[in-house]
């Protein structure tokens, strides 16, 4: 199978004063397509840090990242900010641990407004009516974020990251703020994704169970790994 995603010595660091705080410490390994990536690691361990710079949303200090085999980073590449953004928009569905709705949009609205930045608002639309469907959140969709519940927030969070179609979708998280059962609703969704749709998944979670669906995982600590499973 295709390495979609290959991470080779990734270290990211950041300077705090004179300190300097190695978050992402050397590390390596492949997304082979299709697959599930569990990132887990305790609190501070690198995880956001790590799925940040294989989102092309960080930069990592050294080491390089290719994606669907073109190099992102590495020595001696600099890309401009306006092809990362089309690398970003054409390969990456994002959703973040605090949901970063906006609170004046209806649940329609949040979850078409990526198409609203690159002109395909129209395909969009027609994709609307399914992934809201799929996801329990057609009755809601002319909500306001304040007139939902924490678990329908996150759902409405992942309409919007597979509104275009990524192959490749980095959850930081997705379950934090649910109860056990939403959690699971979430994880069964995640899965049926992976499965019905082939899109690619790297997931951050620190719930053990939630973690097993991973056909790989990387464990962090202190931004290192600790085991590849
Ligand atoms: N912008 C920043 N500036 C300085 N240090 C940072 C910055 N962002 C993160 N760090 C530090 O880098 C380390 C890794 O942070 P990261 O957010 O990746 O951890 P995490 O594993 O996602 O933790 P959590 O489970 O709490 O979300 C931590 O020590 C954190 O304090
Ligand atoms: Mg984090």
């Amino acid at each position: 199978m295709a390495h979609l995603i290959e991470a080779k010595g990734l270290t990211r660091i950041y300077t705090r004063g004179a300190e300097k705080i190695a978050a992402l410490n050397d590390v390596s390994f492949n997304v082979p397509e299709g697959s599930i990536v569990s990132v887990i690691g305790q609190s501070g361990s690198g995880k956001t840090t790590l799925v940040n710079v294989l989102g092309c949303l960080d930069n990592p200090t050294s080491g390089e990242l290719k994606i669907d085999g073109a190099g992102i980073f590495q020595a001696g590449l600099e890309l401009s900010e306006t092809k990362l953004t089309v690398i970003r928009r054409k390969f990456f569905g994002y959703v973040f641990q605090k949901f970063f709705l906006i609170p004046t949009l209806t649940v329609k609205e949040n979850i078409l407004l990526p198409g609203v930045f690159q002109s395909s608002l129209k395909a969009n639309e027609k994709n609307l009516d399914g992934i809201m469907d799929m996801l329990g959140i057609a009755k809601r969709k002319d909500h306001l974020p304040a007139q939902l519940s924490g678990g329908e927030m996150q759902r409405v969070a992942i309409a919007r990251a597979l509104i275009n179609n990524p192959k490749i979708l980095i959850a930081d998280e997705p379950t934090g703020n649910l109860d056990s059962k939403r959690s699971g609703e979430i994880k069964d969704l995640i899965v049926h994704l992976n499965k019905t749709k082939g899109i690619t998944i790297i997931l951050v979670t620190h719930n053990p169970d939630f973690a097993k669906i991973g056909d790989i995982t990387i464990e962090l600590s202190d931004g290192c790994i600790k085991q590849a499973a």
